[in-house]
């Protein structure tokens, strides 16, 4: 098996190492922050991601796997380097490259004779080409692997991936590192190393395409009193298009689509082909997080007597993550939503089950120890994330702690059984 080096343990960095070292790799991953090294190799798992303490765990006990904070010592000793740093979004919409050059630079050296660099994180079209040009040791081979992971199921969607991409200009590497995942059952598809980024970019970019469509539609059918549920069972099963991320929402969000869609954007602009769909695409998102936030705000009451409503008013809000099943608030249209009812001069308390303190972000949102706590008083209550404690949730004992028992379930997640609602102004998105 073979000796791999994984620098940065964020998020991609660390799925990518208990991952490995679980197909029977010895994996020495790095990170600059020292605590964060201290506390993997101690078992410790810094995010909210299932079976993760089980696979760092796993990987320790049986010492295929170990956290260092030099890079350079992680190299020395592998064949196989994956890159896993973050690729944030620059001032213009473009991906921030900074950690990787500085990584590529640091690193240059440190790569032994012969050996594997292999790019996970999502980069630019054109980026391994760069970084080999940069390099300067035609004996190391660069090599693109993007990642397709999704938080919250990060491990499986690894060990269980629908393909695997490896892009490269050199045969015999990309060979070498298919072999990484032979015991994997996905096809691995073989390309040059712009398509496998092409690919990235383009997979991301359609699911959010698809998100701010099923969103789009959603408005329109509560305009015209038709229900996007059904729309979605209607259209989902042609399979050419499938029910698949056809969820509406209060808008997507995440550490990855709005940054990606950005980043591609960008590029097409930069090498003359724009592509004005991506720009509506964040647009249309933009637009769905307002709609909802309008919609809380009229489900107060009516416009002439908004400003005493809006003084008096208080909203209760279920969950803050971008999603379910995950510690993940970055770019969450849920802290979007509160951040405009805040701005409209509502006070807004809410519960996530991953939220305990205040929030940095948002310093006036009051944290609820639980689901009723936030809504206790409250004139209506928002669900924003999907989480099963909230399906779960004792919702006539909701109803008697609010002040006013209304919902909008901004998520649909009660939308297949309203039976439990009885007492509440119920209304969920598209609908
Ligand atoms: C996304 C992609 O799904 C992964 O394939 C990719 O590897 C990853 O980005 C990345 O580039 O690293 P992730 O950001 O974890 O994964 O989140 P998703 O599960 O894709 O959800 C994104 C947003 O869409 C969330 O806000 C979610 O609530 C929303 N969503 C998703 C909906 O509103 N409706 C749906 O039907 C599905």
């Amino acid at each position: 098996m073979g000796d791999v080096s994984v620098i940065g343990s964020g998020y991609v960095g660390l799925t990518t190492a208990v991952c490995l070292a679980h197909l029977g790799h010895n994996v020495v991953a790095a990170d600059i922050d020292a605590t964060r090294v201290e506390l993997l190799n101690e078992g410790q798992v810094p995010m909210f991601e299932a079976r993760m303490d089980q696979l760092l765990a796993e990987g320790l006990a049986n010492g295929r796997l170990r956290f260092v904070s030099d890079s350079a010592q992680a190299v020395e000793q592998s064949h196989f380097h994956f890159m896993c740093l973050p690729t944030p979004q620059g001032a213009n919409g473009e991906a921030d490259l900074d950690a990787l050059d500085a990584a590529m630079e640091e690193l240059g050296d440190a790569f032994p004779t012969g050996s594997i660099v292999i790019l996970k994180s999502t980069v630019p079209v054109g980026t391994a080409d760069e970084v080999r040009a940069n390099l300067l040791r035609p004996d190391v081979a660069v090599v693109s692997c993007p990642e397709f992971l999704r938080e919250g199921t990060a491990i499986n969607d690894f060990l269980s991936p629908d393909r695997i991409v490896v892009g490269s200009t050199n045969d015999r590497a990309a060979t070498d590192v298919a072999a990484l995942f032979a015991t994997l059952d996905a096809p691995v598809l073989t390309m040059s190393n712009r398509s496998a980024e092409a690919v990235k970019y383009s997979a991301n970019a359609f699911l959010a395409t698809k998100l701010s469509f099923i969103n789009s539609i959603a408005r329109i059918c509560e305009a015209v009193d038709a229900d996007v549920l059904d729309v979605v069972a209607g259209m989902g099963t042609d399979n050419r298009i499938s029910a698949k991320f056809l969820q509406p929402g209060p808008g997507w969000g995440g550490s990855c689509f709005p940054k990606d869609v950005a980043a591609l954007s960008h590029l097409a602009r930069s090498v003359g082909a724009p592509a004005p769909l991506l720009d509506a695409v964040l647009t249309a998102n933009n637009t769905q997080i307002s709609h909802v936030t309008t919609r809380i705000i009229q489900a107060l009451g009516p416009r002439p007597v908004q400003p005493r409503i809006k003084r008096e008013s208080r909203v209760g809000v279920w969950g803050l993550t971008f999603k379910a099943n995950t510690s993940d608030r970055r770019d969450s249209p849920a802290l979007e939503v509160v951040r405009r009812l805040q701005a409209s001069g509502l006070t807004v308390q809410a519960f996530d089950p991953t939220v305990t303190e205040p929030i940095t972000e948002l310093p006036d949102l009051m944290i609820a120890g639980d689901p009723y706590e936030a809504a206790a008083g409250c004139d209506v209550l928002v669900i924003l994330t999907e989480w099963e404690e909230f399906v779960l949730a004792d919702l006539e004992k909701t109803a008697e702690v609010m002040r006013v028992p209304r919902m909008l379930d901004a998520r649909n997640i009660f939308a297949a059984d309203t039976s439990q609602l009885e007492g509440f102004a119920y209304s969920g998105v598209g609908r």
